[in-house]
């Protein structure tokens, strides 16, 4: 198959965890036999470019960070922009081919549960769209990718090669692997409580530790707006 795929981070490329995970993905792509076009929504340049791609292709696979339990704003005001050239486009063919629509929706916290709601949306996004739907790959636990080296960084990537080469052979993400790659849905009750005091103690200490590292030098709850 031959696939448009879609960065929808608002980070620009070399910042967003979703740029590394599609790095695997697409790599699982190849070793199957398929072709891509990727793009990044961050680089609004190539939206005029993207929009022709979104109207050529068949196949779209969109890859999502979860923002504020929902899909990046960028992304939204991408697609706005793209719906008049859609229905251009389908006026214009004789036949239109309905689009396969997939997503990857990944986000910081690992529970399944903490993206159903996004991925409820995801299903009638597609609808409003005028696609099909084809079905979301749905993975947390990925807060880290971009701030660790790369041996860390592979250990939570290298997993999404696999769904790669199942998204290019089926073309969705329908398989029983792809709905195992979730992971738990709810953690048990000693786990959260174990979470929950990580984020207070070593996970607050590597934020600190991060933000030093790109030059902050106010405290992390500095609130400048509230003075
Ligand atoms: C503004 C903002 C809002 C976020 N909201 C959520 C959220 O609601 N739930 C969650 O699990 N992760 C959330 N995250 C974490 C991101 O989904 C996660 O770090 C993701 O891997 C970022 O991918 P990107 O670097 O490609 O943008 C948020 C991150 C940011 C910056």
């Amino acid at each position: 198959m031959h696939a448009l795929i879609i960065n929808g981070s608002p980070r620009t490329k070399k910042l967003s965890n979703t740029d590394k995970i599609l790095n695997k993905f697409t790599a699982g792509m190849k070793e199957a036999g398929s072709t891509f076009e990727l793009y990044e929504v961050s680089d609004r340049k190539s939206w005029e470019t993207m929009r022709q791609s979104f109207c050529r292709n068949e196949n779209i696979l969109i890859a999502i960070p979860l923002f504020v339990e929902c899909i990046p704003g960028l992304l939204m005001e991408f697609l706005e922009t793209l719906e008049p050239e859609l229905a251009a486009w389908r006026e214009k063919e004789t036949d239109p081919k309905p689009k396969k629509l997939a997503f990857i929706l990944q986000s910081g916290f690992a529970e399944g549960v903490q993206l159903r709601c996004g991925e409820a949306y995801l299903m009638r996004l597609a609808k409003s769209l005028g696609c099909e739907y084809f079905g979301t790959l749905v993975k947390g636990n990925n807060f880290g990718i971009r701030l660790v080296e790369s041996e860390e960084q592979d250990k939570v990537t290298v997993p999404y090669q696999e769904m790669g080469r199942i998204y290019a052979e089926e073309g969705n993400f329908d398989s029983e692997a792809c709905k195992k790659f979730t992971g738990p849905e709810v953690f048990p009750a000693p786990v959260r409580v174990l979470v929950g005091l990580i984020f207070k103690t070593v996970a607050k200490r590597g934020f600190v530790r991060a933000a030093k590292a790109w030059g902050c030098t106010k405290p992390l709850n500095d609130r400048p707006y509230a003075k």
